[in-house]
């Protein structure tokens, strides 16, 4: 059985003090039940300062939205999976499609994070998706086998299982036009079925879950399809009471 998981990435949104104000809301209205997990993914700057004031509070843990491949190195402005480890994280996301788009990010560089994350005890979120154009095209389903078969290149079952992929059409973030329930759900069965044919058994434990324009107005209806295992929550995660609904209507939604 898979638990739901809602992740919060906060993008390059909060100073470290208003990380911590953030963190001291959400204690307050974070739900209690143990039948999710929740993350939080703030800048790499506000990591230290979100995880000490999480104090010993286990009802959500902490993941970085990024991460070089290499341990340590000449890698100026980098920050590698150890030190994330070292500071606490549980999980990280990789190539989310601002990252692929904006800093041309490949689906190589995508494998070499997701197996660097995996070395350091690191979860990743692996983030695939297409455009509009692609879509429109018809090439939906192309692309984000494309983009998972080589993402998670050279895994074996063992270590897919520990793999979240979040399904992200890239003309839903941040544009208030979530996919439609049958679209998200056509193709979160889609990549749970390529990851049967590629890794057999192991699929049925994969968490896929969706992203774009997730809010407490839509998350309902998301959380009761059968193949979509959560969210990743941008813009309606940066405010406590939000992103604490969104937490809420899973854990409802959850055995
Ligand atoms: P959004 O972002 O919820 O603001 O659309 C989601 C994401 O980019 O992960």
């Amino acid at each position: 059985m898979r638990t739901r998981l809602i992740a919060g990435n906060w993008k390059m949104h909060k100073t470290a003090t208003e990380a911590v104000e953030f963190v001291h809301e959400f204690r307050k209205v974070v739900p209690t039940s143990t039948n999710i997990d929740i993350l939080l993914a703030p800048p790499f700057t506000s990591l230290y300062a979100v995880q000490q004031a999480m104090t010993t509070d286990d009802r959500f843990a902490l993941a970085a939205q990024n991460l070089h491949w290499e341990t340590e190195g000449p890698f100026t402005g980098e920050i590698s999976g150890a030190m994330l480890q070292a500071l606490g994280c549980s999980s990280v996301i990789v190539g989310h499609s601002e990252r692929r788009q904006l800093f041309r990010e490949s689906n190589e560089e995508v494998n070499k994070k997701v197996k660097a994350a995996l070395e350091h005890q690191l979860l990743p979120i692996v983030c695939i998706g297409e455009t509009l154009e692609e879509r429109e095209a018809g090439h939906t389903q192309a692309i984000v086998k494309d983009q998972l078969i080589k993402g998670l290149s050279g895994l074996d079952a063992e270590k897919i299982s520990a793999i979240t992929i979040a399904y992200e059409p890239i003309w839903a973030i941040g544009t208030g036009r979530a996919a439609t329930i049958e679209q998200a759900e056509e193709i979160h069965a889609f990549l749970r079925s390529i990851v049967t044919a590629e890794w057999g058994p192991v699929a049925q434990d994969v968490r896929i879950v969706y992203g774009g324009s997730v809010s407490p107005q839509n998350a309902e209806a998301l959380f009761h399809c059968t193949d979509i295992d959560g969210a990743l929550v941008g813009k309606a995660c940066l405010d406590p009471t939000s992103f604490a609904s969104i937490c809420n209507l899973a854990a409802q939604a959850s055995p």
